[in-house]
């Protein structure tokens, strides 16, 4: 692998390039997960249909079908083809390793995708008319089809954060059965059936048609899948048990952020399911209207906060151990220390006219290749606000020593010119961004900023570092 690939790369002004893949991927993921949910609930419904049980839950399926097929048809597939499209110019070289490595997984996850429209078409299309048996096997389909791309992709997420023995021989199966693939499976799975329950609780009270206590009799059955929540702190334990020290470190306790969100995730989750297991399916209460969009609002909380974590403990890396979150690989940093990070980058910047000399241009372009993937210029976690208190001495050690300041960031992978750049375009940008400059030249600083680069080594900072002493 080369240390640094370059690609044309998009440049999002105030917004956190990191963060808007991560926003999309909430809504994606919430989306997906109730699609494969809503697949197993219908089967659930036709089956009982069949027993005699429930005798409303045909016609329910069938309005059930419609959201489903509206919502995770339309709004999934135009999120899903949105996070292709961000991640290849936010991150093409993670999204590159991931088709690269898993090429034939995410083939015969397509063809299961395709599975679940064309069966999913079919029962949008005759469903109504089938007989009761057909209806039940075109609906386990849709079930299988959409749990298996679950199935298929959970294996290459779950390897971004627990690539395994892959790291060692590059195995396809040792990747994809990585530690966190099990864990995560399940989890993701009851989320799912949690979801799709509460959705279908939801709208239970928004279809037309039903009385008080048909509403309350399909509500006790689509209410049912909620009990699997019970096993979710175990679960969920056993997630965290897998990851990296540094990784679960971040979230209990290491990073403020992220240690918000997982007690957002734990939290919410928590409330439905206390919720659903006490008073729904024990004492039987009626869910109207507001409580259960409420109880599924605290679904979409739970999923944002979840999925937080698990695209924020991986830093500083997309692919653990192997590929830093700025594209550099992690065997390549040691080179670009001595070739530069942007020596063979070829694009120019947008605004190259309105940088007052060579070495501010320089700095922007190391920012471009290094930092813009987590900071911004001017908007958020911008990075001449949090440098802005520091001397410029403090500027270049915490730049140079970039994974001891902050061990969630990459080691920096250029040369001491490279750093001394970045720290006079945050000087410059500080200062008003006054149209002449200075360029700093002195060999006597570039030559300590070369002594705390080697000082901080090549490889990424470590946990203990991070829940340690913090230098300003
Ligand atoms: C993987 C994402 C990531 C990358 C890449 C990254 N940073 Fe950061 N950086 C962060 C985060 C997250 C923070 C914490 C922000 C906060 O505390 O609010 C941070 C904090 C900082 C701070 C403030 C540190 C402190 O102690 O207050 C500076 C300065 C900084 N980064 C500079 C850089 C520079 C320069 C680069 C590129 C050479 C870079 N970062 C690359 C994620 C990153």
């Amino acid at each position: 692998m080369t240390p640094l690939d370059h690609y044309p790369t998009i440049d999002l002004g105030p917004l956190m390039k990191g963060l808007v893949i991560g926003g999309l991927g909430i809504f994606h993921v919430f989306l997906a997960q109730f699609a494969i949910g809503g697949g197993m609930l219908l089967c659930y419904l036709q089956w009982r249909h069949m027993q005699g049980v429930c005798r409303l839950a045909r016609r329910f399926t069938d309005d059930y079908f419609k959201l489903l097929v509206l919502v995770s048809f339309v709004l999934g597939a135009v999120t899903g083809v949105a996070m292709w499209f961000t991640s290849i110019q936010i991150s093409p070289r993670t999204i590159g390793t991931m088709v690269h490595e898993f090429h034939w997984v995410w083939a015969t996850e397509w063809t299961f995708f395709c599975l679940e429209v064309v069966a999913g078409y079919l029962f949008y299309r005759y469903g109504p008319r089938l007989p009761d048996r057909t209806r039940l096997q075109l609906l386990v389909l849709y079930a299988f089809a959409s749990w298996m791309s679950l199935f298929w992709i959970n294996g290459i997420l779950s390897w971004q954060l627990t690539p395994g023995g892959w790291l060692e021989n590059h195995n396809v199966w040792a990747g994809f059965f990585n530690p966190g693939f099990l864990p995560s499976l399940i989890f993701r799975t009851i989320s799912a059936a949690a979801i799709a329950a509460l959705a279908a609780c939801t709208l239970v009270n928004a279809v037309p048609g039903f009385t008080r206590e048909e509403r309350q009799s399909l509500v006790a059955v689509c209410a049912r899948p909620l009990v699997f929540m019970l096993a979710m702190p175990l679960v969920g334990a056993w997630y965290l048990g897998t990851m990296p020290a540094d990784s679960r470190g971040w979230a209990t306790g290491g990073s403020v952020p992220m240690t918000l969100f997982l007690t957002m995730a734990v939290g919410s989750s928590t409330l439905i399911g206390l919720y659903a297991v006490l008073a729904i399916l024990r004492q039987r209460l009626y869910v109207n209207g507001a409580t259960a969009s409420l109880l599924l609002a605290l679904a979409f909380v739970a999923t944002a906060g979840g999925e937080f974590v698990r695209e924020g403990v991986r830093k500083p890396f997309t692919i653990r151990e192997y590929l830093y979150s700025n594209s550099i690989a992690r065997d390549g940093v040691a080179d670009l220390r001595r070739r530069g990070s942007t020596t063979d980058d070829p694009y120019p910047l947008r605004d190259q006219a309105d940088y007052p000399n060579e070495q501010l241009v320089l700095g922007a372009k190391v920012f471009r290749a290094q930092c813009s993937v987590c900071h911004t210029l001017d908007g958020m976690n911008a990075i001449a606000e949090l440098a802005a208190t520091w001397s410029i001495d403090q500027r270049r050690l915490n730049i140079a020593q970039l994974q001891r300041t902050k061990p969630f960031m990459p080691p920096f992978a250029g040369t001491p010119a490279e750093v001394e750049a970045i720290v006079q375009l945050i000087g410059w940008r500080h200062a008003g961004r006054p149209a002449d400059w200075a360029l700093s030249e002195d060999p006597a600083v570039l030559a300590q900023i070369e002594r705390w680069l080697e000082e901080a080594g090549t490889g990424p900072g470590n946990a203990r570092l991070a829940l340690g002493a913090r230098r300003q």
